[in-house]
């Protein structure tokens, strides 16, 4: 009898323990249906980059004392970097530049050798990272995700003067 007791206690412990769980995962689930991978992402449609904001007006802005907001739509095989009159970034020795940056397409990378800036751009998620070019020069920026067949050629620059 006393065994027999001992198991009903381990068979509702076991229940209870199935609910915890199932909690947990529905919990997380709901998480993750509802709020982006990090508070540095978010979800934007990807057919229509160029009519949200900020990328309806990509290419670098100045948003204070040698602050920029650099604005970038990539798509296979290029970065869009501006208008078409000013498609260069060019910033003074010294600016901070907080990268904005969005795929239309497929998976692209955003590297500049030399610094910690590397990113993955996923369609659909606008990705930020903020570098401060100290050094005067050309900075390459480059896709490191295969992408499809111009994936090598697929770059851009930034020139810090
Ligand atoms: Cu874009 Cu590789």
């Amino acid at each position: 009898m006393h065994i027999h007791r001992l198991e009903k206690v381990w068979l509702a412990i076991g229940i209870a323990m199935l609910f915890v769980f199932l909690g947990v995962i529905g919990i997380s689930a709901f998480a993750l249906g509802t709020q982006p991978p990090s508070e540095h992402h978010h979800m934007i449609d990807p057919t229509k980059v160029k009519e949200i904001a900020p990328f309806d007006q990509p290419g670098i802005h100045q948003v204070g004392r040698k602050e920029y907001e650099a604005v970038i739509i990539s798509f296979a095989f290029g970065y869009t970097t501006g208008p078409k009159e000013q498609p260069v970034m060019k910033v003074p020795a010294g600016s901070t530049v907080h990268f904005t940056v969005t795929s239309t397409d497929v998976v692209h990378g955003f590297e500049i050798p030399g610094t910690n800036v590397n990113m993955m751009l996923v369609p659909g998620e606008v990705s930020q990272v903020t570098h401060t070019f100290k050094e005067k020069g050309e900075y390459l920026i480059l896709c490191n995700e295969y992408c499809g067949i111009a994936h090598e050629a697929m770059m851009t620059k930034i020139i810090v003067e």
